[in-house]
């Protein structure tokens, strides 16, 4: 099935980073602008040990995140992404690792965990396993802040793969007994939402 080829969607992010520096406009666009600026809102004022950021593409929300951040982890499935990410971020804090959230796990703990329009590329099955990794990967009381548009099963970026979107997504964590919802707000576009892990 198209969406257990891990290589195929490796390829086609490596294409994009490969073409375009910045090829969701994060850096110019005012829209993800006002995005990046609101999922960090709650956050504001916190100092967190050690950070994840999941999808980290180029690293422009790297940069948002590093003021909040002793030390952070930023994985991404795209070499290309990460080589532009390096290129971007040259921080001794910052750790960038290549890594498929769908195939590959981490042996550590966050008190901060940032996924910002990833986990879409997931079939559903894939979004339950990666979902409970995530929630696995937050120490007790850490904070993960999910931000996903809201583009239920719409086609992405005008492939063939029909996703699900941030209702569903963001609608997984919720449920968790081992997460508390701290804000969640649907915005025209885009949801927001920020968990505690108990
Ligand atoms: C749409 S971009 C989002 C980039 C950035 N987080 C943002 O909010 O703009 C999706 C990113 O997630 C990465 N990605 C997609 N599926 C992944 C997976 N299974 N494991 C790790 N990274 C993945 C892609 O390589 C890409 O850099």
């Amino acid at each position: 099935m198209i969406t257990h080829c891990r290589w195929l969607f490796k390829t086609y992010f490596n294409f994009k980073y490969r073409m375009k520096p910045d090829p969701y406009q994060i850096n110019t666009s005012r829209y993800e602008q006002t995005k990046i600026a609101k999922s960090i809102e709650k956050i504001r004022g916190q100092k967190f040990q050690n950070v994840l950021e999941i999808g980290c593409g180029a690293g422009y929300h790297t940069e948002f995140l590093l003021p909040f951040s002793d030390r952070m982890l930023c994985i991404d499935n795209s070499g290309e992404a990460l080589k532009r990410a390096r290129e971007k971020i040259s921080d001794e804090r910052v750790t960038f690792k290549q890594l498929d959230l769908v195939t590959d796990n981490l042996d550590e703990k966050f008190d901060l965990i940032f996924c910002s329009e990833v986990l879409y590329y997931l079939d559903l099955e894939q979004l339950h396993a990666a979902s409970a990794r995530i929630i696995d990967w937050l120490n007790t009381g850490g904070t993960l802040i999910l931000v996903h548009a809201l583009i239920e099963g719409k086609y992405i970026e005008r492939s063939i793969l029909k996703r699900p979107g941030a209702r569903t997504i963001h609608g997984l964590f919720m449920e968790s007994d081992q997460l508390c919802t701290i804000y969640d707000t649907i915005e025209k576009f885009y949801r927001i939402t920020v968990l505690k892990r108990r």
